[in-house]
C-alpha cells in the first residue's frame, strides 16, 4: 500500500521506515527542510538516537520503499493512507496543542483529489478524529468537490529505546474506525502483523483515542505508586527489591514498571498525564487518583535533592558532585522532563560544581543550559569514570547498562569521597556498603 506519514518526528519516523520494512510504500513530509535533506543525503542523517532504526531507514531508502519530501501536496497526492504524526505538545494549562494536527488536516482536505484515509498516530484527546474530520469537510466544502474520506485513530504505543521492536512485536495493535471500508484498508495495512499473530483490535473512534490516555495514565500511576511504596519502605525497614518481587508475581500486578526511580520524565506520560487531568476538568470531572501521580512524581525528584542537600548539611558551595545519566531513560538521547535537569539546577543554584556525563544526550543537555547563568559550573566528562576525580559524591539519575556495569574499585578509588546517591537503584545496597561506599539508594 501507498503511505504518507505527515511529521517525521519520532513516531513519523519509526512507523514509516517499519511500514516500509514490511513492503509497504512510504514517503515521509516535513516541513523542516535540513532534516529531511539529512535523511535523503548519502549517508543517511538520523534526527534521534534510536537503536536499529538507521539501518531500516537505509535498508528501506536503498529497496526504494522509503522515500523524504517536503512537499505535503506530493505526499497527499501519492498517498492512500495518510498519518498524521505531528508534535502535540502541552499547553501551559496541560492541555494538548493541537494547531499542528489541525494544519495537517486543513492542508489535506485542501490537497486530496480522491478517497483517502487519513488517520491520527499523535496521541490526541478525545474528540479530535471528529475535528479532522471537519476541518477536512469544510476544505472540501469550499473547494466546492464531494471527495469521500475516513478518519482513523491509530495511537501508538512505542517506546523509545524500543521503538523498532515494539511496532514490529506489539502487544497489541489499536484502530478506531468509523465505516466498513476503513476498517478493510486498517486490516490491510497491517496483515503483516496480524499473519503473525499479533492482536489488531477495531474499536470506535472515541473508544481508540482514549485507549491510548488510559494505557499511559495507568502505566505513569503504577510508577507514582511503587515510588510511594519505596519511600515507605525506606521509613519501615522493608526492602524495596523484596516487595517489588512480591508484588510483580501475582499475575494481576505483572513485573513490569515496578521499578522506583526519580519519576517518570520523557515526551509521553508527563504530558498525557496531564492532558488527561485537563480534559477531565473540562468535562467537571476531578481525576483525583490522576492529579495525585503528578504530584508524586514531581515531589520523587525533590525527594532525592533533599536527600543529597541534607548529607552535605545545606553547603554545597563549591562541592564537587559527579553526576551520571542525563536522558529521561537509557537508551535515548531524549531529556525531555529528565529528571536530570531538576537536580542539576537545584545543585547550581546551592554552588555546587558539577562533572556530568552520558552516553548519548550531552550535547542535549549543553544546549538546554547553553544560557544558565551558572552554565560554567558544568563540565562535560567524555567518560564516566573521567567525571569522578574530586567529587564528593556520585549522583545516578539513568540506569544506563554502562553504570550498571562500572567497576566499582575504581569508582571508588577515583573520588574524593565514596558517597553514592542512586535514584535508579542499580548497585545492591550490601555490596557497596560492604566496600565502603556511604550508599543512598530509593526505598
Ligand atoms: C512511554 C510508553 O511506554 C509508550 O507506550 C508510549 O507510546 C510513550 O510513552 P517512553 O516514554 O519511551 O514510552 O518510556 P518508558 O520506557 O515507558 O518509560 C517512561 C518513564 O518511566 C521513564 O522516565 C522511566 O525511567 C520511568 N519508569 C519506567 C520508571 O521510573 N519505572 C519503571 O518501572 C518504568
Amino acid at each position: 500500500m501507498k503511505l504518507a506519514m505527515i511529521g517525521v518526528g519520532y513516531v513519523g519516523l519509526v512507523t514509516g521506515a517499519c511500514f516500509a520494512q514490511t513492503g509497504h510504500e512510504v514517503i515521509c513530509m516535513d516541513i523542516d527542510s535540513k532534516k529531511i535533506e539529512g535523511l535523503r543525503k548519502n549517508e543517511i542523517e538520523i534526527p534521534i538516537y534510536e537503536p536499529g532504526l538507521k539501518d531500516y531507514v537505509k535498508l528501506n531508502v536503498a529497496a526504494g520503499r522509503l522515500s523524504f519530501t517536503t512537499d505535503l501536496n506530493q505526499a497527499v497526492s501519492q498517498s492512500q493512507v495518510i498519518f498524521i504524526c505531528v508534535g502535540t505538545p502541552s499547553r501551559e494549562d496541560g492541555s494538548a496543542d493541537l494547531r499542528y494536527v489541525y494544519e495537517v488536516a486543513r492542508s489535506v482536505g485542501q490537497t486530496m483529489q480522491e478517497y483517502k484515509i487519513v488517520v491520527d498516530k499523535s496521541t490526541v484527546p478525545v474528540g479530535t478524529a471528529a475535528r479532522v474530520r471537519q476541518l477536512i469537510a469544510k476544505e472540501l466544502a469550499r473547494r466546492g468537490t464531494n471527495l469521500t474520506f475516513d478518519v482513523v485513530s491509530n495511537p501508538e504505543f512505542l517506546r523509545e529505546g524500543s521503538a523498532i521492536d515494539d511496532f514490529m512485536r506489539p502487544d497489541r495493535i489499536v484502530v478506531g474506525v468509523e465505516s466498513p471500508e476503513a476498517e478493510r484498508i486498517m486490516q490491510e495495512l497491517y496483515k503483516p502483523w496480524t499473519d503473525g499473530k499479533f492482536e489488531l483490535f477495531v474499536m470506535e473512534v472515541p473508544s481508540a483515542e482514549m485507549t491510548k490516555y488510559a494505557a499511559n495514565s495507568f502505566l505513569a500511576t503504577k510508577i507514582s505508586f511503587i515510588n510511594e511504596i519505596a519511600n515507605l519502605c525506606a521509613l519501615t525497614g522493608a526492602n524495596i527489591k523484596s516487595v517489588q518481587k512480591g508484588m510483580g508475581s501475582d499475575k494481576r500486578i505483572g513485573p513490569h514498571f515496578l521499578y522506583p526511580g526519580l519519576g517518570y520524565g520523557g515526551s509521553c506520560f508527563p504530558k498525557d498525564v496531564k492532558a488527561l487531568v485537563y480534559i477531565a476538568q473540562t468535562l467537571a470531572y476531578n481525576f483525583k487518583i490522576l492529579e495525585a501521580t503528578e504530584i508524586v512524581n514531581q515531589a520523587q525528584r525533590h525527594r532525592f535533592i533533599l536527600e543529597i542537600t541534607r548529607y552535605f548539611q545545606n553547603n554545597l558551595e563549591g562541592k564537587k558532585l559527579a553526576l551520571w545519566g542525563l536522558a529521561f531513560k537509557p537508551e535515548t538521547d531524549d531529556i525531555r522532563e529528565a529528571p536530570s535537569l531538576t537536580i542539576i539546577e537545584r545543585l547550581l543554584e546551592m554552588g555546587a560544581e558539577l562533572s556530568v556525563h552520558d552516553p548519548e544526550a550531552m550535547k542535549e543537555v549543553q544546549f538546554y543550559f547553553r544560557k544558565h547563568a551558572n552554565r560554567d559550573r558544568i563540565t562535560y566528562a567524555d567518560l564516566p569514570e573521567a567525571a569522578l576525580p574530586k567529587a564528593e559524591a556520585l549522583i545516578i539519575n539513568t540506569e544506563w547498562e554502562v553504570y550498571k556495569n562500572a567497576e566499582l574499585n575504581l569508582i571508588k578509588s577515583r573520588m574524593k569521597n565514596p558517597v553514592v546517591f542512586d535514584g535508579r537503584n542499580i548497585y545492591d545496597p550490601a555490596k557497596m556498603r560492604e566496600m565502603g561506599f556511604t550508599y543512598f539508594f530509593v526505598g
